[in-house]
């Protein structure tokens, strides 16, 4: 099918190029120039595994281009899909500008029946207000069909979560836009459920927050095996085969990050208040998250005393890892804590420190370091920040040496205690 896409980050630009892959034709639309120059160049603008393949090769094979024209991309295409950012306002609520936008260009573009697709995540109810806007700003009076069909794709494994989907969510208002819907993800070979169109946007931010809840669980849990002289990765085994749990999610470590979960969970719970519930339990949630942060930079500032004139290395700047991504990072916001309380830094990431260097500038006090083996180099300990796989293959033994003492805080606990401990570091991580 011919199918345009509008916006080209993280979901935008992967669900192009899965859709080009499984044999529809894309367009994808950008409004920054630039970018699009970059794109059609073969140039990535994010770090996703998978993604510079995919792009190339279906940009080669011309099932999928690139534009900066909304009008040439909705007139080209049947199906339409809304990918472009909602931002979180400092209230907690998402600014809806961007998408209000460009249902004004599509009906000012629009002069047939298409279907307009938003993959953004929404607070609810958007749906109508998107159709209510494209209807008062179409002059040609076109009919068309607004569905709601959300993104569950994670970064880092976004390519791989887009080809196989747990489930494919179709939020309707009448059953016509449902058989292109289904046509367009039958390649996918997922379950697909068609709901009404505010269940969908609800799914999304229950998702995201139940997720989010998952992690502050299992961070609480931490904090208990940690007074209690418990382990929690045993207990998240433990309690994890358990089906109706899941073992996925359930992590501890410094909390929660990211571009989605922070912002989704202020969103919902300022949606839940508009609409007249007070959601307790999902700030909670934000609550655990923050402390949990709190209580790592505690671990610390006990274990060392005194930050000040104290050099620490740390390993991790991306707010998780296979991605360069630092918005909402709890890696940046630990280093900012340990900068205030007078640390200098050395720190590194396998892919994140060209980001990182915007909002975390190199100076006196920060040091970017290119080979994670030579973070410890002249510093007094280290730390554990993103849960990069390659952190486990660190030269313990050059670290070991490097260090003026050889102590490591794992703020991912991805060493093993006791054979941290049986190599004479001494070693705190988070729940063990
Ligand atoms: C999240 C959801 O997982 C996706 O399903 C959703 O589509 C996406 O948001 C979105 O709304 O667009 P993402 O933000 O890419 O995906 O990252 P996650 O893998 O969910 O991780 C979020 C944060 O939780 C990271 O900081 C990670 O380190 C942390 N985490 C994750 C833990 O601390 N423990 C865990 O067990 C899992």
């Amino acid at each position: 099918m011919k199918l345009t896409i509008i916006g080209t980050g993280y979901v935008g630009l992967v669900t192009g190029a899965c859709f080009a892959e499984v044999g529809h034709e894309v367009i994808c639309v950008d409004n920054d120039a630039a970018k699009v120059r970059m794109l059609r160049g073969g140039g990535i603008p994010i770090y996703e595994p998978g993604l510079e393949e995919l792009v190339n090769k279906n940009a080669a094979s011309g099932r999928l281009t690139f534009t900066d024209s909304t009008a040439e991309g909705v007139q080209r295409s049947q199906v339409v899909f809304i990918a472009v950012p909602t931002p979180p306002q400092p209230d907690g609520s998402v600014d809806m500008s961007y998408i209000e936008r460009v249902a004004r260009d599509i009906a000012a573009a629009v002069t047939e029946y298409k279907i307009v697709v938003d993959k953004s995540t929404v607070p609810v109810k958007t749906g109508d207000k998107v159709a209510e806007t494209i209807r008062r700003y179409c002059k040609a009076k076109v009919d068309l069909d607004v569905v709601s069909n959300p993104e569950f794709l994670r970064e880092g494994f976004a390519v791989g979560d887009l080809m196989k989907p747990d489930r494919i969510v179709i939020g309707v208002r009448s059953q016509r836009p449902v058989a292109a819907m289904k046509e367009i993800y039958t390649p996918f070979q997922a379950p697909i459920i068609v709901t009404d169109i505010n269940s969908a946007e609800l799914i999304k931010h229950a998702a995201n927050s139940f997720l989010a809840l998952k992690i502050s669980y299992i961070n609480a849990i931490a904090a208990i095996c940690e007074a209690a002289g418990a382990n929690v990765q045993e207990v998240a085994d433990g309690i994890g085969l358990d089906e109706r749990i899941g073992r996925r999610f359930l992590n501890a470590g410094i909390g929660f990050g990211g571009s989605c979960f922070p912002k989704d969970l202020s969103a919902f719970i300022k949606i839940a208040e508009q609409i007249g519930c007070d959601f307790k339990l999902l700030k909670e949630v934000q609550r655990i998250n923050a402390d949990q942060m709190e209580r790592f930079v505690k671990k610390i500032t006990d274990t060392l005393w005194v930050l000040k004139d104290k050099t620490i290395g740390v390993l991790g700047l991306a707010f998780k890892q296979n991605t360069d991504d630092v918005r909402s990072s709890p890696a940046i916001e630990l280093c900012q804590k340990l900068l205030k309380e007078g640390a200098r830094l050395r720190v590194h990431d396998p892919k994140a420190m060209e980001k990182a260097r915007a909002i975390l500038p190199e100076g006196p006090n920060v040091t970017y370091v290119g080979d994670m083996n030579a973070v410890a180099d002249g510093c007094d300990a280290l730390v554990v920040a993103t849960e990069w796989e390659e952190f486990k293959k660190l030269d313990l033994e050059r670290a070991y040496e490097s260090l003026a003492h050889p102590i490591l805080f794992d703020g991912r606990n991805l060493f093993v205690p006791a054979e941290m401990e049986k190599l004479g570091w001494i070693y705190k991580s988070v729940g063990r």
